[in-house]
């Protein structure tokens, strides 16, 4: 009876350990995934979807920041990403 508590305790002490590597592992990728997105492929990914991307040299670096503000709002971006398309785009 004893022995067999502790079995059923281990498995499911087991289950919930390997549920939550999964989800930790899970959360972790998709993270990663936007890390490793350059400016130009977020910038073609997100900004092309409601108009012609205007090429980097459109604009001056200090007008890039104005529309990076804008635009974040627009194509919901987070903060990241904004920072990494303007990058881009003021180069
Ligand atoms: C949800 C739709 C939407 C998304 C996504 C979007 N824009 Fe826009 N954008 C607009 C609209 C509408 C305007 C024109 C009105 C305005 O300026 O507020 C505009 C205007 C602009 C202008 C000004 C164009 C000009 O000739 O003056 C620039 C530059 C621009 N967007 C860049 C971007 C960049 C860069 C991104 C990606 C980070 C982006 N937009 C994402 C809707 C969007």
């Amino acid at each position: 009876m004893k022995f067999q508590i502790n079995t059923k305790t281990k498995i499911v002490a087991a289950i919930s350990l390997a549920t939550a590597v999964v989800v930790a592992m899970g959360s972790c990728t998709a993270s990663q995934k936007i890390e490793a997105k350059s400016g130009a492929q977020l910038w073609a990914e997100n900004c092309q979807r409601c108009h012609n991307t205007p090429s980097p040299s459109t604009f001056s670096p200090e007008q890039w920041e104005t529309i990076g503000m804008h635009m974040q709002s627009r194509a919901l971006l987070t903060d990241k990403e904004r920072d990494k398309i303007v990058d881009f785009l003021k180069q």
